[in-house]
């Protein structure tokens, strides 16, 4: 039996739990979407957010799909290289580059460094000098635009650490002059992640109108404005919602933004290609009975997939072996915290150990978050396209 979106329980005896299971058809099937829905405008380009899931195996299917990628550390770097894609199509952000990473980028010729201070753009001109190389730059900007999500995934307010200032802005275009080894093509922006309020790229859209207007007047030429990721899913029903709306996205900028001529716009999402596509599964270790409440102990923990217990994130838990009666359960693994919890109150079908739990949504930020805390294994990857 496959069950879809989740996994194929009659050959689960041969592999060891927990393990991230990935519907690549899925995955390839949301890829199409982003594609005929970005292409409807000729200027656009998607890059992938590697941070969100750097899986190779995956980074494989987005590659073919001829997606750019987007990156925020030379770890990240090697594996979009490793995977295939190709440097002109890489861009690379990141509140804090080593130099390392910076000469990284260079050798390579990557696309474009979204830079975000100026002792980050000197250091990024002194190591292209030594390289006899230009450096492509878009300014990374803190729009100050709020959005509607989680406060740890915002990143566009003024308080958070990301972006130059617009108070700064003319300051900063005035030393990139000096530095002559860079060239500025564009600007960045990344208002936050897990967005479904399209007026929150409204907001973003303004207030990038108003900033092109300013620098039209002080006479910058901008090749591409790159508007960062942050489209998110339906985490409460996956099943219906397998694959985010990426029209309604993609026209909101179409309507709002005023490109200038000969401009393109990039976009940057992660969770909104990879999460649907993944579960976590797990296999039911006990069930314990406490004084008011019944637990159902399971062999994953917040080692495996950290977003219940870091961001108190919603996962959908199903049991997927029993057809058994709800009954209410709280889902907790087997970590020595007290946050190592996936669910309080939750219905499963009755629940008896050794049965399999899929935790739904978990193909961003999950594997690529996974810890060895208390010396615990990575969890192993397995794909749908291998079963069938
Ligand atoms: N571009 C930049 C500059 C970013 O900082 C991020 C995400 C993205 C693109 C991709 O955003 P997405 O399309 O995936 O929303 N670990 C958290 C999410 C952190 C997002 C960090 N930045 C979570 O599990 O919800």
């Amino acid at each position: 039996m496959i069950t879809k979106g989740t996994f194929p329980t009659d050959i689960l005896e041969e592999f060891r739990t927990p393990l991230y299971y990935y519907n690549t058809e899925l995955l390839r099937d949301t890829l199409d979407v982003v594609n005929n829905e970005s292409k409807k405008y000729d200027h656009y380009h998607v890059h992938y957010a590697i941070k969100a899931n750097a899986n190779n195996n995956l980074l494989k299917i987005v590659r073919e799909s001829g997606l750019g990628v987007d990156c925020v550390s030379g770890g990240e770097i090697q594996a979009a290289l490793k995977a295939g894609f190709s440097s002109d199509k890489i861009v690379f952000a990141g509140v804090g580059k080593s130099d390392w990473e910076i000469n990284l980028g260079l050798d390579n010729n990557i696309f474009c460094f979204n830079a975000e201070s100026i002792p980050e753009l000197e250091v990024i001109n002194e190591l292209a000098i030594a390289k006899g190389k230009t450096a492509a730059i878009a300014l990374r900007i803190n729009p100050n635009v709020a959005a509607n999500t989680h406060h740890y995934i915002t990143t566009g307010l003024k308080e958070n650490k990301f972006g130059i200032d617009l108070s700064h802005l003319d300051h900063v275009i005035d030393v990139m002059t000096t530095l002559k080894n860079l060239k500025l093509i564009g600007l960045h922006f990344h208002i936050g992640s897990q967005i479904l309020d399209m007026s929150d790229f409204e907001a973003l859209c303004a207030r990038i109108n108003e900033l092109q207007d300013q620098l039209d007047a002080k006479g910058v030429k901008l090749e591409l404005i790159n508007v960062g990721g942050g489209l998110g899913i339906d985490y409460e029903q996956p099943d219906q919602n397998p694959i985010p709306n990426f029209a309604p996205y993609f026209e909101t900028f179409h309507k709002n933004l005023k490109m200038r001529a000969g401009q393109s716009l990039h976009f940057e999402l992660g969770r909104s290609i990879i999460c649907q596509c993944g579960s976590l599964i797990t296999k039911v270790l006990y069930v314990k009975e406490g004084v008011n409440k019944k637990f159902a102990i399971v062999d994953a923990g917040m080692t495996d997939l950290i977003r219940p217990a870091l961001y108190q994130a919603y996962h959908k838990i199903e049991n997927i072996t029993s057809e058994a009666e709800a009954e209410v359960y709280d889902v907790v693994g087997p970590i020595c915290e007290s946050s190592d919890i996936f669910g309080k109150d939750i219905e499963l079908n009755k629940t008896k150990r050794g049965d399999i739990i899929a935790l739904r949504s978990a193909g961003a930020y999950g594997e690529i978050m996974a810890s060895q805390y208390n010396c615990r294994t990575l969890p192993a990857a397995y794909y749908s396209e291998d079963f069938l």
